[in-house]
């Protein structure tokens, strides 16, 4: 009867090896698939914010590197002064200071991108279009 214990422990054991790896795979980073649901979904500058920007813009961000918070006004005035979205749009297309390329987001379009800042900031810059 032993024999038959080990054989059910060791099928046991094989089988939560492979469904445990089966489950490992679609958290692989995978930014073309997670976009293609974020352009489905209801609010994909949310989406893209949430995904690929909030590390480092959330209010209580992961990494404090000095970037202008989500929804704090006075960290965006001047910005939003200084740059229409659009010219934001090419000051963060080349990475700025502790910012990677296009925020870290190469898969990004330029409309992901603009989304994302649109929600970044809460309203449009006001100065000029
Ligand atoms: C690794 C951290 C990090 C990530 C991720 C990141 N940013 Fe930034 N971002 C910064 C920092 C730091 C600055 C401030 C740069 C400076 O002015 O020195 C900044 C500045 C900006 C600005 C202001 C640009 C300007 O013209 O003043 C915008 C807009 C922006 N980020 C958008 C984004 C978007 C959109 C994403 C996601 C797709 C993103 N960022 C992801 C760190 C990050």
């Amino acid at each position: 009867m032993w024999i038959l214990k080990i054989l059910f422990f060791l099928g046991l054991s094989l089988f939560l090896t492979f469904s445990s790896e089966e489950s490992i795979t679609p958290s692989y980073h995978n930014p073309a698939e997670i976009l293609e649901k974020i352009h489905h979904g209801k609010n994909p500058g949310k989406g893209v914010y949430d995904v690929f920007c909030a590390v480092c813009h959330d209010p209580d961000p992961v990494i404090a590197v000095g970037a202008p918070l989500r929804g704090v006004e006075k960290d965006w005035v001047l910005r939003c002064r200084q740059r229409n979205l659009k010219a934001m749009l090419i000051a963060i297309d080349g990475g700025m200071n502790n910012m990677p390329p296009r925020g870290g987001c190469f898969e990004c379009t330029d409309e992901d991108l603009i989304a994302a800042i649109k929600y970044m900031i809460e309203k449009k810059p006001s100065s000029r279009k």
